[in-house]
């Protein structure tokens, strides 16, 4: 049995949305009562994409502790839980490689992500693009975590990772168990894609996700979105004719009210069909105003402590480090053993 931890990483890639704080921040903070949690900012994840998309060499680091600032505002306790940033601990990158060994071409070129990503000029995506979920797969089987809460778009690389789990204790099967360790050395770790919102949609168009990349700045609410903007956003929201289903109506069919009912569920931590029971029959014009207030109440304190702590990046510097020197302990000792299963 392998102790239970939990492992996540977001991208300092900027306009940190909704999506990203329901489907993924606002779990990390839920799951450090239950589990030893690691909170990653995964800046080797955000160059996989050109410069432009990560802020280039002088925005990096300001878009790194923006991701270390929502982790410390949602209540992540950099005290119990270990905070910190990617690149600060090498042993991501050369697990990455190893499993890079592992891995098959045939199962990255399933991944489609990498299709949306790298659109129709494949040839010129970064070879690290294509190779992102292998060092995900490092990332989290690093620390051999147990347990992975990430939105749904996230799940195909979960199951590749188990994969490559999977392959790495079978290959060296017989090396494992003379290195002393019983079946198996990584867990295959489970992903936690759980609750309303795993999968928050853009508010222009209910067929595709909110995402930090869309044109639309109407498409995203941002964590750092004032009350006016939030509100003015939520009322320009695409919708369409119908007052809002009853519970026994449901939600099939109709995307874009599933989408806002899936974000006052997820923010006032209630199931849609609770939701439905009391706002069912109303029109979006009633509707989208308590969305707004909602939303409002409960983004604006986490938007006020991340602007509080970006003002002060020694100390969220601080608490990178620190979180890297915790990290280091448990992957130096993770890459040991490994070393001494593939033989090196
Ligand atoms: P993005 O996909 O916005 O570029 P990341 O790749 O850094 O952001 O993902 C950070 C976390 O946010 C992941 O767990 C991802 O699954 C989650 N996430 C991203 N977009 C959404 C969304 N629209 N709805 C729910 N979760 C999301
Ligand atoms: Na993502």
């Amino acid at each position: 049995a392998f102790e239970q931890r939990v492992f996540s990483g977001v991208q300092p890639t900027g306009n940190l949305h909704l999506g990203n704080y329901l489907g993924a921040i606002k779990r990390f903070a839920e799951l450090q009562h239950d589990y030893p949690c690691l909170y990653c900012v995964v800046d080797l994840h955000a160059i996989t994409q050109p410069p432009s998309v990560w802020g280039g060499p002088e925005g990096l680091a300001a878009n790194t502790r923006e991701v270390a600032a929502a982790y410390l505002a949602a209540g992540i306790d950099p005290k119990t839980q270990i905070i910190f940033n990617q690149s600060q601990v090498p042993q991501h990158a050369e697990l990455a490689w190893l499993f890079n060994c592992v891995a098959r071409m045939g199962w990255l070129n399933r991944m489609t992500q990498f299709k949306e990503k790298a659109g129709k000029d494949k040839e010129n995506a970064s070879v690290g693009l294509f190779a992102y979920p292998t060092l995900m797969a490092a990332d989290i089987l690093l620390y051999r975590a147990t347990h992975v809460p990430v939105g749904d778009d996230q799940k195909q690389h979960l199951e590749l990772t188990r994969d490559i789990a999977q392959k790495f204790n079978n290959d060296f099967a017989g090396s494992i168990a003379r290195n002393g360790f019983e079946d198996a050395y990584f867990p295959l770790p489970e992903p936690l894609i759980t609750g309303p919102a795993t999968r928050v949609m853009s508010l222009r168009d209910g067929s595709k996700k909110m995402s930090k990349s869309d044109p639309s700045d109407y498409s995203r609410i941002v964590l750092t979105d004032d009350a006016d903007t939030i509100a003015k956003k939520i009322r320009k929201a695409k919708t369409d004719p119908e007052p809002l289903p009853s519970e026994a109506e449901g939600l099939a069919g109709r995307a874009e009210a599933e989408n806002l009912v899936g974000l006052f569920a997820a923010m006032s931590d209630r199931s849609r069909d609770d939701v439905l029971k009391e706002y069912g029959g109303s029109a979006f014009s009633v509707f989208k105003p308590a969305l707004a207030e909602l939303t409002v109440e409960k983004i604006a304190p986490i938007a006020d402590e991340m602007r509080r702590l970006t003002a002060d990046p020694g100390t969220v510097d601080a608490i990178l480090s620190d979180g890297a020197e915790k990290a280091a302990v448990i992957a130096e000792k993770v890459m040991a053993e490994v070393g001494a299963i593939v033989g090196f």
